[in-house]
């Protein structure tokens, strides 16, 4: 039941680094991480897509055209053929003012291979990206979580929580770990609301939330926040928008930009 979920701080605000500090280093790359890392962040934000022999690997969109120097579904490459593509050449071609020869050594990393790297280092914030197209994608990541022993509940926060805009996909979670936080995100194309029964709904196996900064106003938050759930805000890119994050009373932001937290 919710009961026995292990409960997210309330007393401090959360910095997890969207996508890896990804306003330094093309994101969901080991480097990305390694310097969230080192900014000593609460998360790193991992996004999941599956590839056709169904790994799991770190990847925002659902087609590697952006982020890689391929074309192309994920879902349409075995994991050997993703690991022939580069991940770091765009972001160089892209932000030459921030390029770096290095990153074009990066690969797409599997989830295992950060587990690997950072192991008990780190937490993680997981999302599972479209998990409709992705056939047995819970419980995938679930094998992978008690594979390296990342479920505990013995931490000051939740070493692992789940996210995901789908909420099929948390229910399925839930039923398989019911002590694992989970974050309901929010794409609010206004101003976000919920009704009663969202509410009702999502105490039965939520959180918190995870909605866009620009759709949310404080009242939006405090509601809820007194309904019992923490609100998570993306994406933070500058200090403004930081300030006005904590202005609100958020309790975690997604930041490309690590370094903002010490705006705190
Ligand atoms: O997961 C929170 C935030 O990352 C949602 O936006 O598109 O960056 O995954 P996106
Ligand atoms: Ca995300």
């Amino acid at each position: 039941s919710e009961n026995s979920i292990q409960p997210i701080s309330n007393d401090k605000l959360l910095i997890i680094a969207h996508r890896g500090a990804s306003a330094f280093a093309p994101e969901h790359t080991m480097t990305a991480y390694e310097i969230a890392h080192q900014a000593d962040v609460d998360y790193i934000e991992i996004d999941l897509q599956m590839t056709k022999d169904g790994v799991l690997v770190a990847m925002h969109d659902e087609k590697v055209d952006r982020t890689t120097d391929g074309l192309g579904f994920v879902k349409e490459y075995t994991l050997e053929e993703l690991k022939q593509l580069n991940a770091g050449k765009w972001f160089n071609e892209t932000y030459p003012d921030l390029a770096n020869k290095e990153f074009e050594q990066e690969k797409v990393p599997t989830l295992e291979e950060i587990f690997v790297q950072f192991g008990d280092d780190v937490n993680y914030y997981i999302e599972l990206k479209s998990p409709r197209i992705y056939k047995g994608m819970e419980e995938k990541l679930f094998s992978l979580l008690k594979k390296y022993d990342l479920l505990g509940e013995d931490h000051t926060l939740p070493k692992v929580i789940v996210e995901s805009f789908n909420e099929d996909t948390l229910t399925k979670f839930h039923t398989l770990e019911p002590t694992l936080p989970l974050v309901q995100l929010f794409s609010f194309k206004e101003k976000a609301a919920l009704s009663h029964l969202d509410y009702e709904r999502l105490q039965t196996y939520a959180s918190g939330i995870g909605v866009n900064l620009k759709s949310v106003d404080q009242e939006f938050i405090h509601e809820a926040q007194l309904n019992g759930l923490q609100v998570h805000l993306y994406s933070i890119k500058t200090e403004n928008e930081m300030k006005n994050a904590i202005h609100l009373d958020a309790n975690g932001v997604f930041v490309d930009n690590p370094i903002l937290s010490e705006l705190q």
